[in-house]
Parts: structure tokens; C-alpha cells; sequence
């Protein structure tokens, strides 16, 4: 019977997820049970009720992904889970279950950098990547631009100095009045609308670095102009020009980003990543399958593979961070 399979734990935002993954980067099982309905109502994710949702769901979904694997706890030899960054009243359901399956078991544990996460979400299967490459990391609250030199070591050479690509996605489809989260919203209503009915800025920071709050101020004057019925009219042209300065600031960061780091394959990471104009301008990039592009566990075991594990009694002193390291 083997025992070598590792098991993903991932509850760091609105997202209870688990999965199993073998050593070579093959998912066995990826359960993901998104919140997403329970905070929309609010408009964004109320972190106590994430917690309190997560605490309900960890034990069923952990279940499931080892029956969808059809393996049991006997079959796995370590467990990953995410530690930071996020929400820390949110990551603690997740790095509790892992302590207690760790300790009852007597199965290793490895705590894992959700952005690590992300990026690991490249070397699972179906199509692996090797480094080097130069990579974009959106997330909901994150957007790097990295080297990544080798699995588990890259370099920052840009970043938001303000809102994360994803937080400008739902911020814009709030003000466009749209569900919550709004990158796939507006990703959707973009495909009837006309990119070029707005001109929206593309801020010029010197360097590689982002800059999406006055992108945000822009959607916020041109809804503020139109009186109700035309908003109505206008949304999906609203929508589309937005998602095209977005997309534009991306695609012209991480392309000159390419070329300062000599590293000229491209990927893209992260929950943003799942974006179909992103996706489709850049056609040559590496992209991670969708279902690995947004929160879930696969990834977590992905990066558990390659970082060092603590012993039962070492990981009884883990905890959970809200800030990345
Ligand atoms: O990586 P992720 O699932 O969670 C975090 O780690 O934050 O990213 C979530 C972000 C949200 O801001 C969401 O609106 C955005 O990814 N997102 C998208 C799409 N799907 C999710 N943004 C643009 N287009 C999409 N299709
Ligand atoms: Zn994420």
C-alpha cells in the first residue's frame, strides 16, 4: 500500500479546500467548497463568518478528498497546509485540522506560503513547467511580477503599491453594481461589451511596479456621470474598457519584466489569472488550468512537495500569520 501521497489544506480566505496529490504532481482530488455565496451579500468576505463557515466544512471536505482519491489517512505521507498569508482567524480552522491529522497520525507537516501556493500550482499535472520563466501572481489581495529561477526560489521584481489586480476587479464590479467576487462577473458581462467605449488610465510607475486606485477613481467618475438608464446601457462597455486597462497594465509589466530578467517564458498565476482576456493576450504564456488558478488545495500539496516538513511535535508549535513573510 503506498504511503507517500500528500494531503493539501487550504482555508486561508472564503475557500475550504483539500486534495490529494502524489509526489510527481499528479491531483488525485481537489474538493473545493467556496463560500462565495454566503459573503456576496455583504459585497466581500466577513472574516468571521469565513472562520465559522471553514470550521463547519474542513472536516466534510477533508473526507471527500480522500474518498475521491479513494485513499485514507494510512495512505499519506505528509500533510500541507497553508499558514499566511490571509485571514488569520480563517487559516488557524485549516492549520488546526492539520496539527490534530499530523499529531493523531504521526504524519509530518509542512507549512505553506499561499503565493508559494500559487506559483506551485504550475508543476501539477497536466502540464508542468519547469523554471525559469517570469511569472504574474494575482490574487484577490496580491500582484507580483517574480523570477523564478527554480522551484521554491524566485525573486520579486514588481508589485502593487496600492490594490491587488483581483481587489480592482471586485472593487470595479461593485461600483458597476455586480456580484461579488467581481473578476469573473466582469469577466463575463466584458464579452458583450466594447473595450475601446472607455479610456481608462494605465498608470506609468517607473520600474516594474503596479498601480490600481486611480484606475478605480476613473470607473468611479464615469459611473457617477451617467444617469441610471444609461449605466444600465453602458455596463458591459463599462465592464469590457475597465478589464482592458487591467489587462493592458498586466501584460505591459510583465512583458518588460520578461525582458529585464532575461527570463522570457511567461506564466501566469493566481485567481486573475483566470481571466479569458488575459488569458488570450497572452497566447504564448504558460497558463495554470483554471480550476488551479483560483484558491484551492492542490497547489497547497503542490508546494508541500518541495519545502522541508517538522515532525508532529515540531508542528504543535505552528501558527498562522496574516501578513506575508
Ligand atoms: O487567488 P484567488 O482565488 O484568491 C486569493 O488568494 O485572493 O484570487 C481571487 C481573485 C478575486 O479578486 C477575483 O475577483 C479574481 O481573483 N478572479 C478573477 C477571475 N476569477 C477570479 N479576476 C478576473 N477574471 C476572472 N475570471
Ligand atoms: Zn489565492
Amino acid at each position: 500500500m503506498r504511503s507517500d501521497l500528500i494531503l493539501g489544506i487550504e482555508t486561508s480566505c472564503d475557500e475550504t479546500a483539500a486534495a490529494i496529490v502524489t509526489p510527481s504532481g499528479e491531483v488525485l482530488s481537489s474538493v473545493v467548497a467556496s463560500q462565495a455565496d454566503l459573503h456576496a451579500r455583504y459585497g466581500g468576505v466577513v472574516p468571521e463568518v469565513a472562520s465559522r463557515r471553514h470550521l463547519e466544512l474542513v472536516s466534510p471536505v477533508l473526507r471527500e478528498a480522500l474518498a475521491q482519491a479513494d485513499a485514507d489517512l494510512g495512505h499519506i505521507g505528509r500533510i500541507a497546509v497553508t499558514t499566511h498569508p490571509g485571514l488569520v482567524g480563517a487559516l488557524l480552522i485549516g492549520v488546526s485540522a492539520a496539527k490534530a491529522l499530523s499529531w493523531s497520525r504521526g504524519i509530518p507537516l509542512v507549512p505553506v506560503d499561499h503565493l508559494h501556493g500559487h506559483v506551485a500550482a504550475l508543476w501539477l499535472d497536466p502540464v508542468q513547467i519547469e523554471p525559469p520563466f517570469t511569472c504574474l501572481l494575482a490574487s484577490g489581495g496580491h500582484t507580483l511580477v517574480l523570477a523564478v529561477r527554480e522551484r521554491e526560489r524566485y525573486e520579486v521584481l514588481g508589485r502593487s503599491l496600492d490594490d491587488a489586480a483581483g481587489e480592482a476587479f471586485d472593487k470595479g464590479a461593485r461600483l458597476l453594481g455586480l456580484g461579488y467576487p467581481g473578476g469573473r462577473e466582469i469577466d463575463e458581462l466584458a464579452r458583450q461589451g466594447d473595450p475601446d467605449a472607455y479610456r481608462f488610465p494605465i498608470a506609468r510607475l517607473p520600474g516594474l511596479d503596479f498601480s490600481f486606485s486611480g484606475l478605480k477613481t476613473a470607473l468611479l467618475y464615469a459611473v457617477r456621470d451617467l444617469a441610471a438608464e444609461e449605466l444600465e446601457r453602458r455596463r458591459a462597455d463599462l465592464a469590457a474598457s475597465y478589464q482592458r486597462a487591467i489587462v493592458g497594465a498586466l501584460t505591459q509589466r510583465l512583458e518588460a519584466a520578461a525582458a529585464r530578467s532575461g527570463l522570457e517564458r511567461i506564466a501566469i498565476v493566481g485567481g486573475v489569472a483566470a481571466n479569458s482576456a488575459l488569458r488570450a493576450s497572452l497566447s504564448g504564456a504558460a497558463l495554470a488550468p483554471l480550476a488551479y488558478c483560483t484558491d484551492n488545495a492542490a497547489m497547497i500539496a503542490s508546494a508541500g512537495r518541495y519545502a522541508q516538513a517538522l515532525s508532529p511535535s515540531e508542528a504543535l508549535d505552528l501558527d498562522a500569520h496574516a501578513t506575508a513573510a
